[in-house]
């Protein structure tokens, strides 16, 4: 291990366990906030009413802060993947029944293409359907303020690999941010946290896979999730992906 990857490994030790020791003081002032609502809430004088509104900001305050202590966490010490036999046309056929009437409020169609056999493949169903999940929520971001537009999924099997595109004709990447694109908190949305490329990025590789993507600003984006279908094949791929990193 090099010099500056074990400075690496103890800044993310350091890290996770300060995050560790935010949430219980968190906590705490969460549920003291709560009460006090409570006793608020029971009063009908402008003061208290006055009170319980100033409460309901410090309560989403906190609660935010909460979601960003918990994605860290989660994202600092990776997943334990669970590979279970999972039917990948079905989990995507579910997630667009799920996303239909978002889709629909935003004029924008949605369309599944694949081939080959994607009913038994060897993955993390949970963690494969939030990755996919959050690449289709970009895509329907970048679709905003275009009359409409288009998602398309496609999944397929060439020969030890899965691959899986989502595409969208929407705003585009502008070159200048390529290179930020998978860093943590790198967001250009007002609310967004900037965490979901990075947790994609995190799933597709604990498979063994790697994720890339192209795109034409105005024009739209195309993700590329490629992943060996063997398991005992993930860990040479895997490696492999690693040592590109820098
Ligand atoms: N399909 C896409 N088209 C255009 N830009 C994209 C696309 N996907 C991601 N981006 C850009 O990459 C940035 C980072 O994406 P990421 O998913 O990590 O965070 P986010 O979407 O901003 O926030 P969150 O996922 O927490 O809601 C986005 O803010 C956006 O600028
Ligand atoms: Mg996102």
């Amino acid at each position: 291990m090099s010099a500056s990857s074990s400075r690496l490994e103890f800044l993310g030790q350091l890290a996770g366990g300060l995050a560790h020791e935010i949430k219980n003081p968190l906590s705490t002032i969460k549920l003291t906030l709560q009460l006090l609502e409570e006793d608020f809430v029971k009063e009908d004088s402008p003061t208290a009413k006055r009170a319980v509104r100033k409460l309901e900001v410090l309560l989403r305050e906190v609660q935010h802060l909460d979601d960003i202590v918990q994605e860290f966490l989660t994202f600092a010490r990776g997943h334990d993947i669970k590979l279970t036999r999972t039917n990948l046309r079905e989990m995507v056929v579910e997630l667009f029944e799920f996303l239909a009437d978002d889709a629909q409020a935003r004029g924008i169609r949605l369309h599944f293409d694949y081939e080959g056999e994607l009913n038994n493949l060897l993955l993390d169903s949970t963690l494969i359907r939030q990755a996919i999940l959050n690449l289709l929520r970009n895509a329907f971001d970048a679709l905003e303020g275009k009359d409409g537009g288009e998602v398309i999924l496609r999944a397929r099997i060439k020969g030890d690999l899965l691959g899986i595109e989502i595409i969208d004709t929407g705003c585009g990447i502008a070159a200048s941010n390529y290179d930020r694109m998978f860093r943590p908190y790198f967001t250009t949305k007002k609310k967004g946290t900037g965490m979901g490329l990075p947790m994609v990025r995190r799933i597709v590789e604990e498979h063994g896979g790697q994720i890339t993507f192209e795109s034409e600003e105005g024009k739209g984006t195309r993700f590329l999730i490629l992943m060996p279908v063997d398991p005992e094949k993930r860990g040479s791929l895997k490696s492999m992906v690693r040592s590109e990193q820098p």
